[in-house]
């Protein structure tokens, strides 16, 4: 196997879905048949072994950065069957040194297909630092002005860090061009094309609260859809959308009610 490609998916404002994001688009490029390894990169308010159901390993990224212990002993097979190494949020490992994520994010890449990164958010020298160690980076943005501003900051730094824009992906999208920017806006405040747009769906939310990734949670759930289709174009695949998924979907609704 050669190695994997390392992506790291950033953006510039918090809570815009990076690390919903990144578990679910690692579980659907791994439901295509590709070996994935998630990377917990944000060092200071870890939460990506929540999203894939408060999933507990005792060996942490941080102890890998610090010399500590050795990756393979982090990186473990979570029961989606994707791989994943996680951070510590204990107070005292927060910004740890990332001098050798690089070496980490290689070793992953050894035995995957794809290393996706759950960067923080922010601009500042430890983003850049993580931003550094992946070979390409995908933006993670939502369609208001403020996100897109942001986003196109973080965009410059990685002009200028020479590191390769796989695209942005709008996430959140309430598809309503009246209170919301529309993917034409965004595409030229950013700079970059969009690969992918994720609509708001509750269902995020809930599959979180049931402590289960969302496409596992509700394959037919209009987020799942999107998240899909976006690691089919990754991957090259041809990705058919479930047939009648909103007519499934309200059938779905009233077996909850009765
Ligand atoms: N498409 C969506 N529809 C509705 N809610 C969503 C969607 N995507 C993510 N969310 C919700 O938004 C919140 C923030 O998501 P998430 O933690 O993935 O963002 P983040 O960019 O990783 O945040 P941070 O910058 O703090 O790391 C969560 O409550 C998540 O369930
Ligand atoms: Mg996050």
């Amino acid at each position: 196997m050669t190695n994997g490609r390392i992506i790291g998916l950033i953006s510039g404002k918090g809570g815009v879905g990076k690390t919903s994001l990144t578990v679910n688009l690692g579980i659907s490029l791994r439901q295509f048949g590709n070996e994935v390894t998630l990377i917990d990169a944000d060092f200071d308010a870890s939460n990506l072994g929540v999203y894939l159901g408060r999933y507990e390993h005792p060996v942490k990224m941080q102890q890998v950065l610090k010399g500590e212990n050795v990756p393979e002993k982090a990186i473990f097979r979570h029961p989606t069957g994707i791989k994943v190494a996680s951070s510590s949020n204990e107070i005292n490992e927060v910004s740890p040194s990332t001098d050798n994520l690089r070496e980490i994010l290689l070793h992953a890449a050894e035995d995957s297909d794809y290393v996706l990164v759950d960067c923080p958010p922010g601009l500042n020298p430890m983003v850049e630092s993580i931003m550094s160690a992946c070979d390409e980076l995908m933006i993670v943005t939502m369609p208001t002005q403020t996100a897109s501003t942001n986003a196109a900051q973080i965009i410059h730094k990685a002009k200028q860090l020479h590191k390769p824009v796989l695209g942005t992906i709008v996430n959140k999208v309430d598809g309503n061009p009246e209170i919301e920017l529309i993917d034409k806006e965004v595409e030229m405040m950013t700079e970059t094309h969009i690969i992918g747009e994720i609509p708001y769906d509750q269902k995020m939310k809930s599959s979180l609260f049931e402590n289960q990734p969302l496409v596992n949670y509700d394959p037919l759930a209009e987020a799942s859809i999107g998240i899909k289709q976006i690691a089919a174009d990754m991957d090259g695949q041809s990705y058919e959308r479930p047939k009648f998924a909103p007519i499934k979907r309200k059938l779905n609704k009233f077996k909850d009610i009765f």
